[in-house]
């Protein structure tokens, strides 16, 4: 198998797997329970909450623990709306953000918020210009995803931080999903207010994801109830996913450290192979874009069926993101970005993690061409 979608998400570690396992058997109670069984449980959450913080650079009751990259991002962006409405009624986004971010602000705007989703030039990337232009005395929020999902590109969030030092009434949440363990981030640096990230984007578990809330931003929670995790998020904690996306966190902030250069090297050869292939149309800009994500247009073919050929092939790659690959839309990435709705339609995503080599390449590349072949003599 060669396993080439995971942006849409990571194979776990075995140890990270052996973790939950030890942890759902063995330490079972509710952190929140007084007896020996619910200590030991909370004795574990404030570890992995603890090595989350120092991995991140952040203080632990900074870490805000939540059910994945989705909730993050809904609780970061309706929490600040609703806890800041009397400050202003005006919030900032991309046109390239995840749906997860999106929706929401489709949501707020249909409680009277307004939303201004700025466009990003022909690599994906919106400037800290069209930001600056933006903003207003009532802007209460600035949503920028760190690494887009769909093509890789990254977005300028150290200067957009800097931008909005200027304006202290004006939150600045990044969605890290994508970036974490693949594309260095100082989020003290970066001015960063509230962050999102997912374990199972970095080979922890589903079920698990953190907001990182600098001290002192308050939000209005979305779930209410218990109190748990500093009263931000109620709902019995996920202890055995969060531990275990503790040790995913270390262990790929660690691959980071050892392989960044080879999978460098891997983003190359992909590039090199790919460009050999006339009916490719690459959409990725090169060098403004993360080690791990390629993506590009097949001239004429549908990709849908191009994700199948493949996977008879035993290669697994996806049409655009997965959760917008079941619908056959064109990809608003791609559109924002100026291609047209052909090109935009037809996209497919290599996605890459510290796992795959050079040598898969080859063979994966000769599946592409004999799917390619194949498909345009169906439709020849
Ligand atoms: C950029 C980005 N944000 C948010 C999410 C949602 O994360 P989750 O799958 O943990 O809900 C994803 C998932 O694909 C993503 O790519």
């Amino acid at each position: 198998m060669i396993y080439l979608d995971n942006s849409a998400t990571t194979k776990p570690f075995p140890e990270v797997v052996d973790s939950f396992v030890t942890v759902a058997t063995k330490y079972f109670g509710n952190p929140s329970s007084l007896h020996e069984l619910g200590m030991k449980a909370e004795r574990l959450l404030t570890q992995a909450r603890e090595q989350i913080a120092a991995a991140l650079g952040v203080k632990p009751n900074e870490i805000i623990f939540t059910s994945g990259g989705t909730e993050a991002n809904n609780f970061a962006i309706k929490g600040v709306a609703l806890q800041y409405r009397h400050r202003g009624n005006h919030i900032i986004t991309t046109a390239i953000e995840h749906p997860s971010v999106s929706e929401p602000c489709q949501q707020l705007e249909q409680l009277g918020f307004e939303v201004t989703y700025l466009p990003v030039n022909e690599n994906g990337i919106v400037t800290v210009e069209e930001v600056k232009k933006a903003l207003r005395d009532d802007t209460i929020l600035v949503s920028i995803m760190h690494v887009n999902n769909e093509v890789g590109s990254i977005q300028p969030v150290e200067e957009i931080g800097a931008l909005l030092a200027r304006y202290p009434k004006t939150i600045f949440h990044v969605d890290r999903v994508q970036g974490i363990s693949k594309v260095p981030l100082d989020m003290k640096k970066a001015r960063i207010d509230l962050c999102t990230m997912s374990a199972h984007k970095f080979h922890g578990l589903r079920g698990a994801g953190i907001l990182y809330v600098r001290q002192g931003i308050q939000l209005s929670p979305l779930l209410a109830g218990g109190g748990q995790e500093m009263q931000f998020r109620s709902g019995t904690e996920n202890v055995p996913a969060i531990v275990a996306m503790a040790k995913a966190l270390r262990m790929s902030l660690e691959k980071y450290d050892k392989q960044i250069d080879y999978l460098l090297e891997v983003k190359q050869a992909w590039f090199n192979e790919l460009k050999t292939i006339p009916s490719i149309q690459i959409n990725t800009p090169f060098a403004d874009s993360a080690p791990h994500i390629i993506n590009f247009s097949l001239n004429g073919i549908k990709p849908e069926v191009f994700v199948h050929e493949l996977e008879k092939r035993d290669i697994f790659v996806s049409t655009t993101s997965a959760c917008s690959s079941k619908k056959k839309t064109p990809s608003k990435t791609l559109l924002a970005m100026g291609a047209d709705d052909k090109r935009a339609e037809s996209g497919i995503r290599i996605s890459l993690s510290f796992e795959n080599t050079l040598e898969e390449i080859p063979t994966a590349i000769a599946a592409m061409k004999e799917a390619i072949e194949k498909l345009r003599e169906v439709t020849r």
